[in-house]
């Protein structure tokens, strides 16, 4: 059997993010039990309708990757009890039909959806609002195991860095979970 593909999607565009940082310990985490890659998008324009066809080259680059992958794992801050504009705007892109042909790209692929974040809310309901849209868009999304983790600063090294003491072994869990989710789509 060909080796699945996971796509992570981090909803920060932050060098330093603790998203991105929860998104590479998970790429850890999964090993070789499948191809696990980091979507770049700081490139995707503003959605303009002006602009949509044809697609602009980093919308073309981001279809395809998600058209390649076996599920979507997101990973996001929380804004305004929200998650980003950045996030939005490329699901936005990726909502639209590739061609009058091709019907958009999200549709029917597993998602799942982790977050951590300074505060007490751990992403829980920028991550709610993000099930609306993707379940909107049709993903076939896994609620159960979610992962939402408050006061990052409690699992960082001196240096700053991510180490996830307490919640290594819930982002293994959900890790696991999403791994058999999308086996048992495969089959
Ligand atoms: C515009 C804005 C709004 C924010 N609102 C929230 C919020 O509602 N809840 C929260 O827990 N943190 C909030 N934060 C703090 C972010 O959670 C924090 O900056 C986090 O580190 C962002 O994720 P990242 O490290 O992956 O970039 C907000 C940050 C920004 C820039």
């Amino acid at each position: 059997m060909k080796p699945i593909k996971i796509l992570a999607i981090v909803g920060s565009l932050r060098k330093g993010s603790y998203n991105r940082q929860l998104a590479l310990a998970a790429k850890e985490i999964v090993g070789d039990r499948a191809d696990f890659e980091l979507l770049e998008y700081a490139d995707v324009p503003l959605l303009n309708q002006d602009i949509e066809r044809p697609a602009p080259e980093p919308v073309t680059r981001v279809r395809e990757a998600v058209k390649a992958a076996d599920g979507i794992w997101f990973f996001t801050p929380e804004y305004n009890h929200f998650f980003p504009g950045v996030l939005k705007n490329l699901i936005d892109w990726l909502s639209l039909p590739v061609s009058d042909k091709e019907p958009q790209v999200l549709a029917g692929k597993p998602a799942a959806i982790s977050g951590i974040t300074p505060g007490m809310y751990g992403t829980g309901i920028a991550q709610d609002h993000l099930v609306t849209l993707i379940s909107f868009l049709n993903m076939d999304v896994m609620n159960v195991p979610r992962l939402t983790i408050p006061y990052v600063a409690e699992q960082l090294d001196s240096e700053g860095k991510l180490v996830l003491t307490k919640s290594h072994r819930y982002l293994e869990r959900q890790a696991d979970a999403f791994i058999a989710f999308i086996q048992k789509r495969k089959t």
